[in-house]
């Protein structure tokens, strides 16, 4: 009884805190709420906006696809429009002058996405007010004029999309000088001219998007552009030479432009190439026939040129080509069989060549010839002999084909070759996969991704990306031993320091199997995710590949660097100075309780049983207490044995029919044993001695306060309160019981801790003891990991 009424006390206490709390992060000023009815009704009130009017907490409402408005201390930083599909243009009464000048009202926005709301006329250079955006998405309205000249001073700007509008004339010169700009897409406008050649220098840029303009001339040397994954020219009348581009790209789409070149060599060692679009232009010389295996490949279009080359059937091909277009070409021999079998669902188009396949309709073999003689395709001289099925071919075709089919060959052999004489001087690394491809182009444009790591800008840390295994050399000077923080089974950690002073910790995964960057993609995507102030967040990751088979040599995973020691070192290893205070351990308890929430329900899917030890609690320059340690599936399948069962860690063997539905219970078991440790303020040794603390701490409970004292760190034990402290050993001892499913939930564990961190409070308050010491940071650092 008595404990019920105290309970719903405490309800009320704790009701009004969490509002409080909740009030006070999410008012607006009342300004900006002005702002944006004003937009409201300059927009012509639309059906997406019905929802605003006077009493809408703009802060508070839920975000939707089409509708987002994100706070940060009382100020819009990101605003989401978007309206129906093929709105129509807003009346004449509209103004985009004035309607930009109401936006600027709101200075904070960082992400603007203004999509399908008939937005009409020139766009008006006073947007560049918005000094911090970082994002700008204003497709599918009716802009029309040029690219105001003022956005050129946004240099936070690192999206730019201006998709299906109707503006004109050149691209600006000083696009190229943004100097973080990652994704430009200017798709379905009236653009026209030359490219400008300060696109070179957008060392940034992940995505070129520019189809569906009247863009000519040659496309500037972008193998500077060592990020750029997308490049999309498609309709445009660009050409004649193949681009120049960067070796990671994923997306090449060329199609329906003024190309007449040939396909250079090196784009078969493009090895993150998915999709390769070079149909209607006229392409000219062999078709390069590793296209066909390169190891992403996933779609290849090269219909409508004037490609040429003999196939045979013994070709082989990425079993993960779904698409292939070889129509329309000069390609002769047989069409490979590798095309032929494998999956169902795979389209294979190869119509009006000179392929000796039956059904689909194909050119006479003197057709393809002549043609090829047309299009000034020299003959090679053979004079090699050591392949017969080279030797075979050129007896049969003789001349022209053959020559070329020879040429292919030798330039598979010298590849061959070349790849097996870099091997042998560097035997694991020679290419490494800095930048780019722990992204696929959906996974970059896709807004809410992107609007996501925004929203977590509000933890301090940088978004996360991807970095440069240069960028890892030199934070660790070539990671020295001097950076080395020690190993485990979960791989080698390094500490280093990037340019711009910040502290990294790196966790460096060689891998036992060989896979190719791809099948790290989901587990990238979700360490992306981990990021949450009672975590040590991830920061971002680099690949290093084979150069064989660009399969993955090794995975770095770069974290924040949390730099005050762990856990343990401030309760049971500390010096008297360095001791927490009662308040200061409750704290910490509920970062590390709020960290397992997020862990288990932060994030889909959740990450469970994460092996949770007091020294892998790290505390930052604030004393927050950071999880430093979770199960991240990545280092589980790498490690030597999956799965861990400490001595005395309560983990269920996880083929255990109770699995599923209790594997939170483990984590609530191991959070025991560190509030364990937290109250008694010393290291546990064995299973044993937890069981007998749990079962003294049980009978102290219900006992007198005095012997409840007893039990107690007498570093602290005359700073709490008594029924703080009873609270605290309740939940520890519900958190410690042998049936998982009697231990309590997250949620419950949070409540209480909660609840025992305002009684305590309330407590210091009245008395005089007045604020606890703050204790000297430590002069020692210590990372931690496992
Ligand atoms: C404002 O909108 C809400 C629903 O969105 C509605 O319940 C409320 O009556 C409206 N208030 C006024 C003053 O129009
Ligand atoms: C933009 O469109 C409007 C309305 O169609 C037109 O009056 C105006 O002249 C156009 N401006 C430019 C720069 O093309
Ligand atoms: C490019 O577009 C602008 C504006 O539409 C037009 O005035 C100009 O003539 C065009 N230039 C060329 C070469 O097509
Ligand atoms: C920009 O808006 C378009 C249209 O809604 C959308 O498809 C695209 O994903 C958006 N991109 C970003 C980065 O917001």
């Amino acid at each position: 009884m008595a404990r019920a009424s105290r309970f719903s006390q405490c309800a009320l206490l704790v009701l009004a805190y969490i509002l409080l709390q909740v009030n006070h992060s999410e008012q607006l000023q009342s300004s900006q709420a002005q702002t944006l009815l004003r937009i409201q009704g300059l927009l012509n009130n639309p059906t997406v906006l019905s929802s605003w009017n006077i009493t809408t907490e703009f802060c508070n409402t839920e975000p939707t696809s089409s509708l987002t408005v994100v706070c940060y201390e009382e100020s819009i930083t990101q605003l989401h429009i978007v309206g129906n599909k093929r709105a129509p243009t807003l009346p004449l009464s509209f103004s985009m002058d004035s309607f930009v000048t109401t936006l600027v009202k709101l200075p904070d926005l960082k992400v603007l996405r203004l999509v399908s709301l008939g937005l009409w006329g020139p766009l008006s250079g006073k947007i560049s007010r918005l000094s911090s955006l970082e994002i700008l998405n204003m497709s599918s309205n009716f802009l029309n004029g040029s690219v105001p000249q003022e956005l050129s001073i946004l240099t936070s700007l690192q999206t730019l999309i201006l998709d299906e509008n109707m503006l004109a004339g050149r691209v600006p010169d000083w696009l190229g000088s943004l100097p973080i700009l990652a994704v430009l897409s200017l798709r379905n406008n009236m653009f026209n001219g030359t490219l400008p050649d300060s696109f070179s220098y957008l060392e940034n840029l992940r995505v070129l998007a520019l189809s569906n303009n009247h863009f000519y001339g040659e496309v500037p040397d972008f193998s500077g552009l060592t990020y750029l994954q997308v490049l999309d020219l498609e309709n445009n009348a660009l050409g004649p030479q193949f681009p120049k581009v960067g070796k990671k790209l994923v997306t090449m789409i060329l199609s329906k432009n003024k190309f007449r070149s040939a396909i250079p060599a090196e784009v078969s060692s493009y090895y993150q190439l998915q999709r390769l679009d070079l149909s209607s232009n006229r392409f000219v010389g062999p078709f390069p026939q590793a296209l066909l295996s390169l190891p992403s490949i996933t779609y290849l279009n090269i219909a409508d040129n004037k490609l040429t080359g003999k196939l045979f059937d013994d070709l082989s091909c990425n079993p993960e080509l779904g698409f292939v277009d070889l129509s329309s070409n000069l390609l002769t021999g047989q069409l490979p069989d590798c095309l032929l079998a494998g999956s169902k669902n795979r389209v294979v188009l190869y119509a009006r060549n000179c392929l000796a396949a039956g059904n689909e309709n194909q050119h006479p073999l003197s057709f393809c010839q002549n043609e090829a003689l047309a299009v000034g395709i020299l003959p090679l001289q053979k004079k090699q002999k050591q392949v017969s099925k080279a030797v075979l071919a050129l007896s049969i075709i003789g001349g022209i084909i053959g020559g070329i089919s020879l040429f292919v060959i030798a330039f598979l052999l010298v590849r061959r070759t070349k790849s097996k004489q870099t091997m042998k001087k560097t035997p694991t690394r020679v290419i490494q996969e800095n930048a780019s491809t722990g992204y696929t182009s959906k996974f970059l444009s896709d807004a809410r991704y992107i609007s996501q790591t925004m929203k977590l800008g509000a933890l301090g840390l940088p978004a996360y990306r991807t970095f440069s295994l240069e960028e890892l050399e030199e934070a660790t000077n070539n990671f020295d031993t001097s950076a080395f923080m020690g190993e485990g089974s979960k791989g080698q950690m390094y500490r280093g320091r990037l340019k711009n002073g910040t502290f990294i910790a790196i966790r460096c995964l060689k891998m036992k199997k060989s896979h190719s960057t791809r099948n790290f993609m989901h587990h990238i995507e979700l360490i992306s995710k981990l990021r949450h102030c009672h975590l040590v967040s991830a920061l971002g990751h680099c690949f290093e590949c084979y150069f064989d088979d660009s399969s993955v040599s090794r995975i770095f995973l770069i974290f924040e660097y949390v730099p005050n020691g762990t856990l343990r070192s401030w309760i049971s290893e500390g010096h008297a100075w360095q001791s927490l205070t009662w308040t200061q351990r409750i704290s910490a308890a509920i970062g590390v309780a709020r960290g397992i929430q997020f862990l288990h329900t932060g994030i889909v899917p959740g990450v469970f049983s994460n092996n949770l030890k007091i020294t892998d609690i790290l505390l930052d320059q604030n004393l927050v207490a950071k999880i430093s340690s979770y199960n991240l599936p990545l280092l589980a399948e790498n490690a030597e044995k999956v799965g861990h069962v400490t001595p005395y860690s309560g983990s269920i063997n996880p083929t255990n029919s109770a699995r599923g539905k209790l594997e939170d219970k483990i984590d609530i078991y191991d959070f025991g044993l560190i509030l364990l440790e937290i109250i008694v303020g010393r290291p546990l040794k064995s299973r044993k001695e937890v069981d007998l603390l749990k079962n003294q701490l049980q009978a102290v409970i219900t006992a007198d306060e005095s012997a409840r004292r007893s039990m107690v760190d007498p570093a602290v034990n005359k700073a709490c309160l008594d029924e703080s402290l009873k609270t605290m050993m309740e939940v520890c001892v519900r958190c410690l019981l042998k049936n998982p499913a009697e231990r309590p939930s997250v949620e419950d564990v949070l409540w209480n801790l909660q609840f025992a961190a305002q009684v305590q409070d309330a407590w210091h308050s009245q008395s005089s003891e007045g604020s606890p010491i703050s204790p000297p940071w430590p002069s020692h650092q210590h990372l931690s990991f496992h």
